[in-house]
């Protein structure tokens, strides 16, 4: 453990509590008590994390096939194998990675874990998704990525913890802003479209201030720019997204409660 004093381990964090739902060791007892708070009124919030994954392995395996090199992984999460370098790094091994989380207790575990391949790079870097040209600037950033060659960019169950006053489509924007043809952007976000009223406001009810889930249209919305393509079937429960390469059976769309998204840039 570390002696950060920013780690607060009376509070439950998204990192930590998402680690729990993943059934991994790496979270305190306020994280398994709000875990279980979430299980408490949505029964499959862990199926729902796998989900995630299983969307974010499937988008990574796309991009690398597809040719994309390097990927930005912002809201990384507390290691969980496969984690997108070991994903992106069997396909490709000279693949490069940035992680970035905000969340210090990531950053213990990212020095430990995020090893990567001998030609590729695998790197971390602590900084928060709502201040997007502070990580574009970052030195460790500018050395292991060449943002003049294609990016796959990772928004996995981070963007509803970006409230509307921390103004997402102005996020999402510099960031595109900065990535050439060619990039593809994934990202997966919680939506209330799938379940009853009650369930939705009582799930509100114990996330923290920050939580923003958003519909399918609002997703769409924050992917609607002259400058992007949705891929695959657009806007889609991660349950749904791609489902032949995913593992068997799929769940229903109820349970997983999570949509997806991945566009590619275009710049004419
Ligand atoms: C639900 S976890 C998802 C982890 C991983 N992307 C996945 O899908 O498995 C959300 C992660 O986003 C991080 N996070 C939340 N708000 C953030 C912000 N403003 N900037 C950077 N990371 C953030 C949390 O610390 C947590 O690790």
């Amino acid at each position: 453990m570390s002696d950060d004093p920013r780690i607060d381990t009376s509070v439950a964090h998204p990192a930590r509590r998402y680690d729990y739902l993943l059934g991994g060791k790496d979270n305190f007892e306020a994280d398994r008590r709000s875990a279980a708070e979430i299980v408490k009124r949505h029964p499959t919030a862990r199926l729902s994390a796998q989900e995630n994954r299983f969307f974010m392995h499937r988008a990574v395996r796309y991009m690398a096939r597809r040719g994309i090199r390097q990927f930005l992984d912002i809201g990384t999460g507390i290691p969980t194998s496969p984690n997108t370098h070991e994903i992106a790094q069997e396909i490709e091994p000279a693949a490069r990675i940035v992680y970035v989380d905000n969340d210090p207790l990531v950053l213990v575990h990212a020095r430990a874990l995020l090893t990567g391949t001998e030609q590729g790079r695998t790197t971390y870097i602590e900084a928060d998704l709502r201040d997007p040209a502070k990580i574009l600037a970052d030195s460790e950033v500018r050395d292991t990525l060449d943002l003049t060659e294609p990016v796959g960019l990772l928004l996995i169950a981070v963007l509803h913890f970006i409230r509307d006053d921390d103004d997402p489509a102005a996020i999402l924007g510099t960031l595109i802003d900065a990535l050439p043809a060619g990039s593809v952007v994934a990202a997966s976000h919680a939506t209330p479209e799938y379940m009853p009223a009650e369930q939705v406001a009582t799930l509100r009810a114990v996330m923290e201030r920050q939580w923003r889930d958003r519909t399918g249209t609002e997703l769409r919305e924050l992917f609607t720019r002259p400058d992007l393509r949705l891929l695959g079937p657009g806007i889609q429960s991660v349950a749904r997204w791609w489902p032949d390469e995913a593992p068997q059976p799929r769940p229903a769309v109820e349970s997983v409660a999570s949509n997806g998204v991945m566009a590619e840039i275009r710049r004419t």
